[in-house]
């Protein structure tokens, strides 16, 4: 890890550390109508760095963002529930200031006993957030001594609490961004064992064209499922049916689809499509539910059909990396998880003979939800910052922490 750790900011006893955690986590309503946190991972991934903070005498200050209210005070998005199960999962008490920065938030940073605890209001109540600005950066700052940076999911926005802060304080970064990074380091500087298997998949092509480009080049094999693959499917002229497509990327489909083709006459790496896929009318209507080769016009694809997930474990068992991102079907409703389930289960059944790593959002969710997250080697937590750090890019929030 090139960048400096919680051991470079010095004694730590007494003083308020800022820390930057991402708890941008699903909320759901309890049985009395109070909102509760519906997922806990995130807030899990964040307990190390919490602890390590607290046992050493710190005074600890959370600050997050929680959904997307638009520099607005929103009440459903306040970071309370997220605070009183936070304490749950720490075993000891954690304050809330229903202020995110001011003298409100200040004094309470303030009355924290060494190794306390406090989280703060929402960053994104407050419009200086996403706009990275600098008087909005110095009144976070004016809550701490020491700044810690522990949200790998938001290093790829250039906002107040991930970029400008670090300009007031003394900045490092957390436990958790270092495991990320050694967890995504050798999928982003090609490093990872070979073969390196990639599994893609995700409703829209859209938002994987960057990292297909990126990783062509780099990867043995990529196998794709989810609604993204019918993109390119049509691009090859092959029936879809009524399979949800994005027209507007056919050209970039066809470009991809030639690149992997001189990608695998020189270097041998493989794109995998289905070649057979479970249909119905729509996900709410199961009329013609079946396995087709060829998917008839009043039928959509909703998942990979059972042959091609015969030739994806083939290719898998071969791999000594596999990296995972996107469901390969609608996973959220039965019976069309079947193939996330599938090749979920294979790659948790691969354990200590193959590094696995999931990248985070949909397919994190899916293998939390399949009870199969702790049998890879790294569940993510970044959506959006950990597909655009395997691919190369610099991202704000790393770029803005010292150099160890
Ligand atoms: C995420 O959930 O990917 C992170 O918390 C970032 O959230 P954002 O996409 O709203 O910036």
């Amino acid at each position: 890890m090139a960048k400096r750790g919680i051991e470079s900011l010095g004694e730590l006893k007494g003083k308020r550390v800022l820390v930057r955690v991402d708890f941008n986590v699903p909320l759901k309503r309890g049985a009395d109508g109070s909102q509760q946190v519906a997922d806990d991972y995130r807030l899990e991934a964040a307990l190390p760095t919490i602890r390590r903070l607290s046992e050493a005498g710190a005074r600890v200050v959370l600050m997050s963002h929680l959904g997307r209210p638009k520099g607005e005070p929103k009440p459903e998005l306040s970071l309370a529930p997220v605070a009183a199960r936070l304490a749950e999962l720490l075993g000891s008490p954690v304050a809330f200031c229903p202020e995110t920065v001011g003298a409100a938030a200040q004094a309470a940073a303030s009355e924290l006993a060494e190794g306390g605890v406090l989280v703060v209001e929402n960053l994104r109540f407050h419009k200086g957030e996403k706009k990275n600005e600098p008087e909005f950066a110095a009144a976070l700052a004016a809550l701490g001594e020491l700044y810690v940076n522990d949200a790998f999911g938001v290093c790829h926005r250039a906002h107040a609490s991930v970029a400008a802060v670090t300009e007031h304080l003394p900045s490092a970064c957390g436990l958790l961004i270092e495991r990320e990074v050694e967890a995504l380091g050798p999928l982003r500087d090609g490093s990872a064992a070979r073969p390196l298997v990639v599994v893609l998949g995700g409703a829209k092509l859209g938002t994987k064209i960057p990292v297909l480009e990126a990783l062509i080049p780099r990867t043995d094999a990529i196998l794709v499922g989810g609604g993204m693959a019918y993109t390119l499917l049509k691009a090859q002229g092959k029936p879809i049916g009524g399979s949800k497509v994005e027209d507007d990327l056919l050209d970039t489909a066809t470009q991809i689809l030639e690149s992997a083709r001189t990608r695998a006459r020189e270097q041998g790496c493989q794109l995998v499509l289905p070649h057979d896929h479970v249909v119905a009318a729509g996900l709410d209507d199961l009329t013609g539910y079946d396995v087709v080769e060829e998917v008839p016009s009043n039928r959509m694809a909703l998942d990979v059909g059972p042959a091609s997930l015969a030739e994806f474990v083939q290719v898998l068992r071969t791999a000594k990396t596999v990296f995972w991102n996107g469901p390969l079907g609608v996973f959220e409703q039965p019976p069309f998880h079947l193939g996330t389930h599938y090749v979920a289960s294979f790659l948790a059944g691969r354990q200590g003979d193959c590094r696995t790593i999931v990248g985070g959002g949909d397919s994190a969710a899916a293998a939390r939800q399949l009870g199969l997250a702790d049998a890879m080697d790294w569940v993510s937590t970044g959506g959006g910052a950990s597909l655009l750090y395997v691919q190369g890019e610099d991202l704000p929030g790393l770029d803005a922490l010292p150099e160890a």
